[in-house]
């Protein structure tokens, strides 16, 4: 049995509001009007290490063999990050946008380091999961809180407004390159990347949506669907440009198929209570994506 849980809370400062829920579901992405604070960013940047420390499996490398791309997973093992998963701020928002309960699918930190972090070809997320991991439907989305200021300069996200209600195909798979030594790092590599959007429904969808750069303060929180077609450029500029990511899957839209590794998809589908943070941990955030 579950214990009751409040889906929203209408006195609550901290929930989505009705236009919040309209626009993400109009858009298919949303830039909370909260957002973490400077010393909060800090404290998670200090665990940071934390997830790659003995879990040298779970960490995906740049081509260039040297630079770490992603840390995945390890957020259980860890108070400060198994904490913020729980945070209200993210995880009500979550189970408001999704109008159920909801549990962490995925946790990884994409690292795009100065210099060297490489791109994201176009891509839907829910291709990879619904392929690979047969989720049901694509009752999922993402929580992106960004670890450091995300500009112009360090390879911003690119969102396709919308492209989450296009009618596509579940995925181009893309051609095998070279196959890597373990299949799973084509789920999170750049030339190589297994499921692609094809181009020309690219240019068609960017075409009569536009495109979004997601920029923004350190703390900033990004939610966004898991059918929305979105990319990323290499980062050539000399700041890093790390962005937390947490998947949040309704408790009903498990996945059939778990073949890939715990820490590409959670196998502890348990919900999470929602925990209030400390109000010296959030702030208000100013507009940014329009
Ligand atoms: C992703 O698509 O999962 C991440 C893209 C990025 O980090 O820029
Ligand atoms: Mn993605």
């Amino acid at each position: 049995m579950h214990r009751k849980h409040k889906m929203t809370t209408a006195n609550n400062h901290l929930s989505l509001s009705q236009s919040d829920l309209l626009q993400f579901a109009n858009r298919g992405l949303l830039l909370h009007r909260w957002k973490f604070a400077p010393r909060y960013v800090d404290e998670l940047l200090e665990h940071l290490p934390r997830l790659s420390i003995g879990r040298s499996e779970t960490v995906a490398m740049e081509s260039d063999g040297e630079t770490a791309r992603a840390f995945h997973g390890g957020q259980t093992d860890n108070h400060t990050f198994e904490q913020l998963t729980r945070l209200s701020v993210l995880l009500e928002a979550a189970q408001q946008i999704l109008r159920d309960r909801a549990y962490v699918y995925q946790f990884k930190v994409n690292l795009k380091s100065a210099f060297a972090g490489d791109a994201w070809p176009w891509h839907q997320d829910y291709s990879f999961w619904a392929n690979e991991d047969g989720m049901p439907i694509s009752r999922a989305l993402t929580a992106a809180v960004f670890l450091d200021e995300v500009s112009e300069f360090n390879g911003p996200m690119y969102f396709i407004p919308c492209s989450h209600r296009a009618q596509l195909p579940n995925g181009r798979t893309a051609p095998t390159v070279a196959e890597p030594p373990v299949t799973w790092q084509r789920h999170v590599g750049s030339t190589d990347l297994s499921y692609q959007t094809d181009r020309n429904k690219v240019t068609e969808l960017a075409a009569v949506h536009g495109l979004v750069a997601a920029k923004g303060p350190r703390g900033t929180i990004l939610f966004f669907d898991s059918k929305i077609v979105h990319a990323s450029p290499a980062n050539v500029s000399p700041m890093s440009r790390r962005i937390l990511f947490i998947t949040y899957n309704s408790i009903t839209n498990r996945p059939t198929t778990l073949r890939r590794p715990a820490f590409l998809v959670n196998r502890d589908m348990r919900t999470l209570d929602v925990v209030e943070p400390h109000p010296e941990i959030i702030e208000p955030a100013s507009d940014f994506l329009e």
